[in-house]
């Protein structure tokens, strides 16, 4: 297995939205991404922040965005995130039925493409489309809101993509969203993630670029072949 170097990407859902920028200074010389997550109350229940939001926080921070989508009709918006110079913009699986089409778009508009795969959807039906993808997110929990409880069985979908992904000698980030904290982020490392997306663990953390740093000492340790 060749498992790049582990990306840490706090996700400002569990920061204090009053405060957005301080929050995201908070962390930005620990982390590598900024995970934005996007919600339309269709696609999931919650409703969130949407793209001027974005388009304000670009502004105010060096820190790349990775930007998660959970929304219905990703092709008509998703594009509108990359103009606003997100570095990567994921969207899921079970909303969108030409996924390769909209990767191409996002890469045309300059961004990194994701796609992502909810809990209840196998990865297997996608894994002839990875080559057109930059990043494949698979959620550890139900999208819809932070705070959940990691689930381990969703693993299961990370250590195949990573059989495939060395296999296929393709280019694709692994990342995991949903739970990831200090007592979980080792079994996600070590089925294969590289990229971690993490929310309560840290803005509810003291100090969030600690608990960032601990994070990604953890998944530097658990890497197989570490
Ligand atoms: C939930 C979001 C996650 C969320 C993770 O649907 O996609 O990114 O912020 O939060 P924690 O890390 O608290 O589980
Ligand atoms: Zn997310």
């Amino acid at each position: 297995m060749t498992v790049p170097p582990p990306i840490i990407a706090p996700s400002i859902l569990a920061a204090d939205f009053s405060r957005l920028a301080e929050e995201v200074r908070a962390v930005e010389d620990a982390a590598d991404w900024l995970h934005v997550d996007v919600m339309d109350n269709h696609f999931v229940p919650n409703l969130t922040i949407g793209l001027p939001v974005v388009q304000s926080l670009r502004a105010a921070t060096k820190l790349p965005f990775d930007v998660h989508l959970m929304i219905t009709d990703p092709r008509r918006w998703a594009p509108g995130y990359a103009d606003a110079g997100a570095y990567n913009v994921t969207f899921h699986a079970e909303a969108c039925d030409d996924p390769v089409a909209l990767a191409k778009d996002l890469r045309a508009a300059g961004a990194k493409a994701g796609l992502a795969i909810d809990r209840d959807t196998p990865i297997e039906p996608y894994l002839d489309l990875l080559p057109s993808f930059d990043t494949l997110l698979i959620m550890t929990i139900k999208a819809g809101f932070g705070g959940q409880r990691f689930i381990p069985q969703l693993l299961d979908k990370v250590r195949t993509v990573r059989r495939h992904v060395d296999a296929g000698h393709l280019d694709l980030r692994i990342e995991v969203d949903g739970g990831i904290a200090a007592d979980t982020i080792e079994q996600a490392a070590a089925a294969g993630a590289d990229a971690f997306v993490a929310g309560t663990a840290v803005y509810g953390a003291d100090d969030p670029a600690e608990a960032v740093r601990r994070l990604r000492g953890l998944a530097e340790r658990a890497a197989p072949g570490a």
